[in-house]
């Protein structure tokens, strides 16, 4: 509840009365089935304890105002001038107030009427760092509107919601994966997700393991071209495949087999993507089955090929997250280890021997400052529900 009076109180003193509502979303990570969810593959991530959250009240106008407390700034922009992407006095809106603008923007573009807003917002997921603070803050954006709004939308449809703002007003063409987990998350579960028909199930994680997500502390820009020049050039390959494949839609429409077979009609850049992503369909559809059969050492080992199939066919690791799997992977207890997120910087996840957790935090930390001089913040993660709501202290689901 800490948390919870701290943004209450930061609301009362900016606003100078309580906040009707509090929403809270989550982070994420994402276990295995990286770069996948905009091929239409298998996913396996879940919804982790540190969360952003939103203090907010409807207003009168149709302004929104927003103070992001963490940041200590202050933004206000108009719901009738959303497309200008401009603040009430004229300058550019902020890269993160793009996140609740372009939310606004889509649900307009939607006939779904929204009204202005005063807002507190915090968050404990650190930015640019793999986790989707970006999705946390455009999911917390849509479930507040939703609260204070006639409409209803499912869950997955405030997801498919979020993913047009970030792809048609912030310009990242991401798939679904982020803003699906932080609205479904499951506690101590992972989430298997087809992102072509939408069906999803939890997964409870097995009881003797612990997630330990670190941070390398370097960060990445994600509307940094290089997650969308992915995603063109899984494109082109799927054109060219598609040519030879009848019925291929989508990469994850490909056989290991068929790749083989055809991989010569694609050019030397595109054939370790599609690679990857082959691959990594495979590798989630084998995982979901060994964590249902609670084959942690399995399912481990397939983080670890993960990994390698990222640095050295996706091409989208670093040198510090290379590092911290190489450490981890000798440590006593640990599993697996792999890239979680978009990669190009940011965290790693590693499954862990429950009972080595601890001892696996601290050597992992030392042995990276050793090694790169940089430090590394490193914690056990657990899966937690998705977003909610509380109105005047009553939880409520989205
Ligand atoms: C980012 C995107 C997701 C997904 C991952 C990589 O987090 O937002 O849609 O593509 O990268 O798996």
């Amino acid at each position: 509840m800490k948390n919870h009076a701290r943004i209450r109180s930061s609301f009362e003193q900016h606003y100078g009365h309580p906040p009707e509502w509090i929403a809270r979303a989550p982070g994420r990570i994402n276990l295995l089935g990286e770069h996948v969810d905009y091929n239409d593959g298998w996913v396996l991530p879940a919804a982790i304890d540190r969360c952003a959250r939103l203090a907010f009240s409807a207003s009168t106008t149709s302004e929104i105002m927003l103070y992001a407390a963490d940041l200590e700034a202050n933004v206000r922009f108009d719901l009738n001038a959303l497309d200008d992407k401009l603040d009430c006095d004229g300058n550019p809106l902020p890269g993160w107030a793009l996140y609740p603008a372009g939310v606004a923007w889509v649900l307009r573009q939607n006939h779904l009427p929204i009204s202005g807003l005063q807002a507190v917002l915090t968050s404990q997921i650190p930015i640019g760092s793999g986790l989707s603070s970006s999705a946390a803050i455009e999911v917390i954006f849509a479930v507040a509107w939703q609260a204070l709004s006639p409409w209803q939308q499912t869950p997955m449809e405030l997801a498919q919601i979020c993913q047009r703002a970030e792809n048609e007003y912030v310009g990242v063409q991401c798939g679904l994966m982020d803003p699906f987990s932080i609205l479904h998350g499951v506690r101590d579960h992972a989430l298997f997700f087809d992102t072509r028909t939408l069906d999803w199930e939890p997964v409870p994680l097995p009881a003797h393991v612990s997630l330990v997500v670190a941070d390398s502390g370097v960060r990445r820009r994600l509307g940094g071209s290089a997650y969308n020049q992915r995603r063109e050039a899984c494109e082109q390959a799927l054109r060219l495949l598609a040519k030879r494949l009848p019925g291929v839609h989508a990469l994850r429409d490909v056989s290991l087999d068929d790749f083989r077979e055809h991989e010569q009609a694609l050019p030397p850049s595109l054939r370790p993507i599609a690679e990857h992503v082959v691959g990594e369909c495979v590798r989630v559809l084998r995982a979901a089955d060994l964590l249902k059969a609670e084959d942690a050492k399995g399912f481990g080992a397939l983080m670890l090929e993960g990994h390698a199939s990222l640095r050295d066919l996706y091409q989208v690791s670093s040198p510090e997250l290379d590092t911290l799997v190489e450490i981890a992977r000798e440590l006593p207890g640990c599993l697996g280890a792999r890239l979680t997120g978009a990669g190009f910087g940011g965290c790693t996840v590693n499954l862990v021997e429950a009972q080595t957790a601890e001892t696996f935090i601290e050597r992992l930390s030392s042995a990276y400052a050793q090694r790169t001089g940089g430090k590394a913040d490193v914690w056990i993660s657990r899966p937690v529900d998705g977003a909610n709501l509380l109105l005047h202290g009553q939880r409520k689901p989205v």
